[in-house]
């Protein structure tokens, strides 16, 4: 199935000159939502995962799709403030200002592996902050899965340089 075609485009969102890759196209298709995940979690599936790591909002979709492929569990990482339990927190820049995401302190330990799930990278400063975030408590982060790449943005280039191995199924570049 061409998924690539499954993904909309919607020029000037959420500002002007941006093209928006919007992926809820891809996921009200049936067998498109369906092969994205199965696709997500090919290399996956003899590497020893205990865990699929998940960032809000759109990296959840797919993340727990991808947790119950591989039959482990779905560890959140939500934007500040929305866990209940104790949590440990990451800051990360935005393109005006800073935010936060967090997860629950003692979800993951050493000895874990865990894959870092998402819909996209664009400049990587959101998978990055997750990768040091889950990297503090101990487990062990060195994959991560995405739908869609924009390598013009050159975020997929950074998490590589943090010893993380890189899994996406389509690329808009130079379009
Ligand atoms: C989008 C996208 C990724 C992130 C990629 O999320 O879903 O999580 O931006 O950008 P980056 O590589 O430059 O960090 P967004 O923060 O818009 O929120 P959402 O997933 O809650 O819609
Ligand atoms: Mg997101």
């Amino acid at each position: 199935m061409d998924l690539k075609s499954l993904i909309r485009t919607i020029p000037d969102y959420p500002k002007a000159g941006v093209m928006f890759r919007d992926i809820t196209s891809l996921i009200e298709h049936p067998e498109g939502f369906k092969e994205s995940v199965q696709k997500l979690a090919d290399p996956f599936r003899d590497q020893g995962i205990t865990h699929v790591a998940g960032i809000e909002a759109r990296g959840f979709i797919f993340g727990a799709g991808l947790a119950i492929e591989l039959g482990v569990g779905f560890i959140p990482i939500r934007k500040a403030g929305k866990l209940p339990g104790e949590t440990i927190g990451q800051n990360y820049a935005l393109e005006y200002g800073v935010d936060t995401i967090e997860m629950h302190a003692g979800a993951v330990k050493a000895g874990d592996h865990v894959l870092l799930v998402d819909d996209l990278v664009a400049t990587g400063g959101t998978a990055i902050a997750a990768i040091s975030l889950i990297r503090r408590t101990g487990a062990t982060l060195n994959h991560s899965a995405f739908v869609i790449d924009l390598p013009d943005l050159g975020g997929a280039e950074k998490i590589r340089a943090q010893d993380v191995e890189t899994h996406f199924l389509v690329e808009f570049e130079g379009d």
